[in-house]
C-alpha cells in the first residue's frame, strides 16, 4: 500500500513542479543548487526576507542533515519549504556539498 503511494507521488513529481528531477543537463551541485532552490533562498544564499524564507548561508547543518533536510525527513511536513521527496540522495548530496563550499559556516 505504502509503495503504490509512493510510486503514484513519484510519477506525480516527475512531470511538474519543484520536486522535477528530468535535468539532464543540470549535473553540478552548484547548477542543481541554483534549479531548486536559489528560486526561494537566492543563489548568493540570503533568502528572501519578505517572503519568509530563511538564508541558507552560515547553516550549521551539516551534510547529513542537509541532505536529510531537502528530501522532507527528520523535518515537520507544514513547513512552507517542499519535501523533495523525488530528489536521489545522491542530487541532495551534490546540493549538501555545494552549499558547504559556497556558503561556508563562519
Ligand atoms: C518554495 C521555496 C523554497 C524552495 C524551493 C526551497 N526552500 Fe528551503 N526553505 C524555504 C522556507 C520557507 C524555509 C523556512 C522553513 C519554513 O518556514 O517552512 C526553508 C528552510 C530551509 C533551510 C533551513 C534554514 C534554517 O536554518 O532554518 C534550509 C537549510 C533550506 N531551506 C535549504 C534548501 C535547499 C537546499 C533547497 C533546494 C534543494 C531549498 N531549501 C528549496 C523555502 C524554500
Amino acid at each position: 500500500m505504502r509503495r503504490t503511494i509512493l510510486a503514484a507521488s513519484l510519477v506525480i513529481a516527475a512531470c511538474e513542479g519543484p520536486d522535477e528531477h528530468d535535468h539532464p543537463t543540470l549535473t553540478t551541485g552548484k547548477q542543481l543548487y541554483e534549479h531548486h532552490c536559489a528560486p526561494c533562498h537566492q543563489q548568493g544564499g540570503d533568502g528572501a526576507f519578505l517572503k519568509g524564507v530563511p538564508p541558507v548561508s552560515g547553516s550549521t547543518m551539516d551534510y547529513r542533515q542537509m541532505v536529510e533536510h531537502i528530501r522532507g525527513q527528520s523535518r515537520q511536513e507544514d513547513t512552507r519549504m517542499p519535501t523533495f521527496t523525488a530528489m536521489s540522495q545522491q542530487e541532495a548530496g551534490k546540493i549538501a556539498v555545494y552549499m558547504r563550499h559556497a556558503f561556508p559556516t563562519p
